[in-house]
């Protein structure tokens, strides 16, 4: 007998004796349009052949900039706390809102915004669906526990993985028959430790890139059941600062990026997609290697050869003196073993470090198959400055000592509300050609400036 005509029938019998059983669904789960367990590849490493096809997809642009439009006409306004409105549509519903009307949700893009935004999303749910098992496979439980990670955090980074799996088919259902699988992966780290940051600071540009675009969606429905599954990323990039010893949120909001800055960032670690997979019209722009990453497996970050990072690259576990190593060091802020929470003796960063950067080139071949190419728009003409994006914030720093592909910049002083440092956590750096004035809303508006980068910044 079919499994769905065991659940109608046990459901009918159940139904007669205990009423408040639902009678949903009848016909059983809905396969997901994508199947993880059908799809899954086994093999890790580079990619070493030749692409296909290459570049993002594209139609001919109607301009290289959006030029600024002015404030929206602004209906309602409200300085009295009263209902503004005369009637309410129902008992106990304020009149407004999207979506109430009655009809029938339809979660599915409604632009190519849209579907290219999801596209993007699901990329990064499959990454995080084979990294999560990766890491789980490719360490033993002696390595593990050396990091301090007992057989209960293992399994929360199993759950981890399952919670992928059914991101992925979420999304897949969103987005149809042209979905993409998932791909084959090359990853940056060789230690339990690398493999805890890397996760953390992928998450974090995992969740960074969907805040980055959820306003944006013309479909609310799609927008809706991203977010609920986004708010679960969330978590998991709080649990991995954890694992790594890092303080968990050391921000009082998470920042949003653009898709080009997320896709910049993940593409380095995608070696090769099945033939006709579905590509992505985002940008990669040229990569930006920090030179002096700080180092949370250190006591003091400040000691030691500077350890450089491009793009998400995690920490680096090796190179450190033993006397500078905090994962078992002695003294509560100075241990950096996983915590519920850790206070650094010695924060990773601080307003007026010097921070060294070097940045790659255009036409660089990125991404599956290398099919994918580094860019930058015309009105990118010379690297200026440095764009700090955390938390509600964009602020532009000089460039200082610019010679060839590098430069150095200070890390500012800045605040997002009663003294709260903004640059702290796990942050985003740019190399730009002009400082726009933007914020949360419209900070998509600096890309045609974008000299190179993003790359994740360490900054606590
Ligand atoms: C409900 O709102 C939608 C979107 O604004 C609109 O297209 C639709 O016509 C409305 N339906 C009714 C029954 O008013
Ligand atoms: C990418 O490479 C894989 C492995 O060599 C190959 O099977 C696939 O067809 C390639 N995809 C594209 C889009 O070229
Ligand atoms: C890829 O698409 C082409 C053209 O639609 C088709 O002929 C080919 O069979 C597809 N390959 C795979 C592996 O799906
Ligand atoms: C750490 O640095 C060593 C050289 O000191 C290098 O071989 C290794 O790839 C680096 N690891 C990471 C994760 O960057
Ligand atoms: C943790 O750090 C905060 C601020 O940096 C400090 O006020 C607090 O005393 C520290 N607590 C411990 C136990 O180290
Ligand atoms: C980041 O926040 C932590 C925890 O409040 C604090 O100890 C640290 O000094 C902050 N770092 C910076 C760069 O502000
Ligand atoms: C990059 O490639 C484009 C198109 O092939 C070419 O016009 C341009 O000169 C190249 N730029 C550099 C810096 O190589
Ligand atoms: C810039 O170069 C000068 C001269 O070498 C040096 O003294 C200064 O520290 C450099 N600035 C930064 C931020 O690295
Ligand atoms: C940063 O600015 C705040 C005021 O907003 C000030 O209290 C603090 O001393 C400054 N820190 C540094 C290192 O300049
Ligand atoms: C950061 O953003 C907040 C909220 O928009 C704003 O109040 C604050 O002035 C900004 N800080 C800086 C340094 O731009
Ligand atoms: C972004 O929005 C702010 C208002 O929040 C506005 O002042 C600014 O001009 C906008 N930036 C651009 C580049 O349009």
């Amino acid at each position: 007998m079919k499994s769905g005509s065991i659940v109608f029938l046990s459901l009918g019998a159940l139904a007669a004796a205990a009423p408040q059983v639902t009678l949903t669904p009848l016909s059983g789960p809905i396969p997901p349009v994508r199947s993880s367990e059908v799809t899954g590849p086994t093999s890790h490493g580079p990619f070493s052949g030749t692409p296909t096809v290459t570049g993002a997809l594209s139609r001919p642009a109607t301009a290289m900039s959006i030029a600024p439009a002015g404030s929206p006409v602004v209906t309602y306004t409200n300085d009295n706390g009263d209902l503004q409105a005369t009637y309410m549509p129902v008992p106990y519903q304020p009149a407004g809102g999207q979506g109430l009307n009655g009809t029938t949700p339809y979660y599915h893009p409604l632009s190519d915004f849209d579907y290219e935004s999801l596209t993007l999303a699901l990329y990064q749910e499959w990454i995080e669906l084979d990294l999560f098992h990766n890491g789980l496979a490719r360490f033993s439980v002696q390595d593990f526990e050396a990091a301090g990670l007992t057989a209960e955090d293992r399994f929360l980074i199993e759950f981890m993985a399952d919670q992928e799996v059914g991101h992925a088919t979420l999304l897949s259902n969103i987005l149809g028959p042209a979905a993409p699988p998932q791909c084959t992966y090359n990853y940056p780290y060789n230690t339990v430790r690398e493999f805890i940051d890397f996760c953390q600071k992928l998450t974090r540009f995992g969740e960074s890139g969907v805040y980055g675009f959820l306003g944006h969606l013309d479909s609310r429905e799609s927008a809706t059941l991203l977010l609920q599954s986004i708010s679960t990323e969330a978590r998991q990039q709080l649990i991995f600062r954890q694992f790594d010893g890092l303080f968990p949120m050391p921000v009082w909001f998470e920042v949003g990026v653009p898709q080009s800055f997320a896709w910049t960032l993940l593409a380095p670690y995608i070696s090769s997609c099945p033939a006709n997979t579905t590509r992505l019209a985002w940008q990669n722009f040229p990569s930006l290697t920090i030179l002096n990453q700080p180092n949370p497996a250190k006591t003091n970050p400040n000691l030691g050869t500077p350890q450089p990072a491009t793009g998400s690259n995690p920490l680096n576990s090796s190179g450190i003196a033993d006397s500078n190593r905090c994962i078992h060091a002695s003294g509560e802020s100075s241990d950096c073993g996983p915590a519920i929470s850790q206070n650094r003796s010695i924060p990773l960063s601080y307003p007026g470090r010097p921070i060294h950067l070097s940045w790659g080139n255009v036409n660089q071949t990125v991404g599956p198959n290398n099919s994918y190419v580094t860019s930058r728009s015309p009105l990118a003409d010379a690297p200026r400055y440095a764009m700090f994006l955390s938390q509600l914030n964009a602020t532009y720093v000089p460039l200082l000592n610019i010679s060839g592909n590098t430069a150095s910049v200070i890390q500012p002083n800045m605040s997002t509300f009663a003294g709260d440092p903004a640059v702290n956590g796990t942050i985003f750096i740019s190399v730009v050609s002009q400082n726009p004035y933007v914020t949360p809303f419209n900070v998509s508006m600096v890309l045609p400036y974008v000299w190179a980068g993003p790359s994740l910044y360490q900054a606590g």
